[in-house]
């Protein structure tokens, strides 16, 4: 595995997959929008060397596209979501070491975190500087079993953060943290591996142990080091980590911070302090885009590959299932045998499912991760007379500002907000198949043809 950020940085360099910008860009706004153009223009990962006011060089796009994914697993990028699923039914512990190199500098005094890491200020509406890439790791103040995931986390003064805490198990921690008047210790880790960052956003049941996850897939223990201040390990070969506590009962305006569902939101959200600030001798900063291309890949395959196993246990005639925009629209490619098969999807996938807004569903001939391919069997195939559900009052997710009511003040759960939904039945009636026939070049021929075509192919 590549242990750390800095080796895999070394690696996507090897593989002509980064680009390094020398001039000098500012951490507000100028290095986000950088980010975006190369996202869009060249798709590489992009290290920025000289930032404003900075010694610590930036790094985003990182997992911008599914072929660094695979290349931080090690295998061909066919081969990502089949080895995710293998890899993922085994779990290995994490391995505790005695000194871990994100320690080599220590700062416990004058706490100053704009001015010691180049957080950046991300759209032109946002409250301020944000870590968008930050793993917080927290333990469950009952049972001590360890937690983690993103959090988007404002920086509201020299020592102090307002922290997005929506989504378990962290936010369960903080209840009970909480019940008890106590502060939740936590710890934030930036610039980690890719797998133990890609680990950190997997879905996990609450009780399982990331880090496990992350041993699984790498297939060899991750290291973590006690932290300093608090009682909690990290990893031993990260850039940066903050130590410090989440304060109880206390809330306060965060945001607007614009999301990953591409609008600003904000909330009464809880209030961090950091005591200390561990990191590596010439750090790098990882920074992790909105509503871009590298948090789509961060969900894509570990979101689709955990629903899947969950739809298909339902409704076993279900075979890809792709999602888009976070998951509010899901793909689905069905064997369908009854002309009932559609509607039984809608009635489970909708209603069960928080994220997604909008099911279309497609037969076997369409390859769902292919938009050119979903929009011709929408063309083609859908009558809306017949071929549209629409359910009303169901969950919703509050970074969507199309859902209403719940309170817009994130408590435990990202998705309590209400909204209607929609079921697109893409496929072709049982009856008609022949006319619905897809037109198609012999395999044979592609399969020769492709050999030759594949020799002229640029990297896209
Ligand atoms: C890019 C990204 C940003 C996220 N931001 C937040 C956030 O600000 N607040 C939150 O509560 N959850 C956020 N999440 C979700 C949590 O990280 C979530 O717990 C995790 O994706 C799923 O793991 P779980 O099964 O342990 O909940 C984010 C997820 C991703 C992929």
């Amino acid at each position: 595995m590549f242990e750390d950020l800095r080796s895999f940085i070394e690696g996507l360099e090897k593989a002509g997959e980064l680009i390094r910008i020398q001039e000098e860009l500012s951490p507000v706004y100028e290095i986000p929008g950088a980010i975006r153009q190369v996202d869009k223009r060249m798709g590489s990962a992009v290290l920025f060397e000289k930032v404003q006011g900075f010694s610590v060089p930036v790094v985003g796009n990182l997992l911008g596209r599914r072929r660094r994914l695979a290349l931080a697993l090690r295998v061909p990028e066919e081969e990502l979501a089949q080895t995710y699923s293998a890899r993922r039914q085994r779990l290995i512990p994490p391995q505790r070491v005695e000194h871990g190199p994100v320690q080599e500098v220590v700062i416990s005094q004058n706490i100053q975190i704009s001015r010691a890491i180049p957080v950046l200020t991300h759209h032109q509406k946002d409250a301020g500087p944000y870590f968008t890439s930050a793993t917080t790791l927290a333990k469950d103040p009952v049972t001590g079993v360890r937690g983690m995931g993103i959090h988007r986390i404002q920086v509201k003064g020299d020592d102090t953060l307002g922290i997005f805490l929506a989504t378990p198990p962290l936010s369960h921690f903080l209840r009970k943290a909480e019940e008890r008047d106590q502060p939740l210790e936590i710890a934030l880790a930036v610039g980690l591996d890719p797998i133990t960052f890609f680990s950190s956003v997997v879905w996990a049941p609450e009780g399982v142990d990331k880090f496990e996850i992350a041993g699984g897939l790498a297939q060899q223990p991750i290291e973590l080091v006690k932290a300093r201040s608090v009682d909690l390990e990290v990893p031993a070969r990260a850039e940066f980590v903050l130590e410090g506590s989440i304060l109880p009962h206390r809330r306060e305006k965060e945001g607007p911070f614009g999301e990953s569902t591409g609008y600003y939101f904000s909330f009464d959200n809880p209030v961090a302090q950091i005591r200390t600030i561990t990191h590596r001798r010439n750090p790098v900063y990882h920074a992790l885009m909105p509503f871009a291309s590298e948090e789509s890949v961060l969900i894509d395959i570990s979101w689709e590959m955990d629903h899947l196993k969950m739809v298909q246990e339902a409704l076993p005639k279900v075979r890809r299932m792709h999602l888009r925009n976070l998951g509010e629209i899901a793909l689905l490619q069905i064997a369908k045998d009854s002309e009932g098969d559609v509607a039984e999807i809608f009635r489970y996938l909708l209603p069960s499912n928080p994220f997604v807004k909008v099911a279309i569903v497609v037969d076997t001939d369409v390859d769902i991760t292919d938009p050119q391919e979903v929009e011709w069997a929408v063309a083609t195939r859908v009558r809306p007379q017949q071929d549209l559900t629409v359910m009303t009052d169901l969950p919703g997710v509050m970074i969507d500002p199309s859902t209403t009511g719940g309170e817009r003040t994130a408590r435990e759960s990202l998705l309590i907000t209400r909204t209607s939904k929609l079921g697109i039945d893409a496929t072709v009636p049982l009856n008609e198949r022949e006319r619905y026939e897809k037109i198609d070049i012999p395999e044979a021929v592609k399969a020769r043809v492709a050999q030759i075509v594949s020799k002229y192919e640029r990297k896209g």
